[in-house]
């Protein structure tokens, strides 16, 4: 079914050196803007010069974003933790949230960014912990 709820799920390497937070807001701004159109919802982890990343929708559209990510020199070393079915949206009030980890949170969300260190589930309901404690901000969703 191309309409299927789908869930994509990576870590990547930035390659903005250091991670300019103009070039973040510039990221999710078009992010935003395009998974609006696509009917896609997510949460995107920043931390020193890792991404993880969850974007979940139809799959036709997910599957042309996977597409577009491996193209985009802003990042390299996609590892894709997942790619499938899903029974139910988990960022469905967020277009793309992100969130930078805290220098207090890096200890404990280390290994939420090296891959094989966690069960996918485990990393998912961590970062649905964090977006959960976000405000929603105006304009997001
Ligand atoms: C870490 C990372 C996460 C991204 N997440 C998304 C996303 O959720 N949705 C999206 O449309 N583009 C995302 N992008 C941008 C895409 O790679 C691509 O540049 C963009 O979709 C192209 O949009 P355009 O054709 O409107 O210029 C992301 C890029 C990076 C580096």
């Amino acid at each position: 079914m191309p309409n299927s709820l789908h869930r994509l799920s990576y870590l990547s390497v930035a390659t903005l050196k250091p991670l300019s937070l103009i070039g973040l807001a510039e990221l999710l701004a078009i992010s935003q803007r395009n998974n609006d159109r696509d009917g896609l919802t997510g949460a995107l982890a920043v931390s020193k010069s890792q991404y993880f990343g969850v974007v979940e929708g139809p799959r036709d559209n997910l599957f042309s974003l996977v597409a577009r990510l491996q193209r985009d020199r802003r990042h390299r070393d996609i590892h894709i933790l997942e790619l499938g079915p899903a029974s139910a949206r988990i960022f469905g009030r967020w277009s793309l949230v992100a969130d930078l980890i805290e220098p207090s949170l890096v200890v404990s969300l280390a290994d939420l960014m090296i891959p094989d260190a966690l069960a996918v589930e485990t990393r998912l309901a961590m970062l649905e912990g964090l977006t959960g404690s976000l405000r929603q901000v105006p304009g997001m969703r």
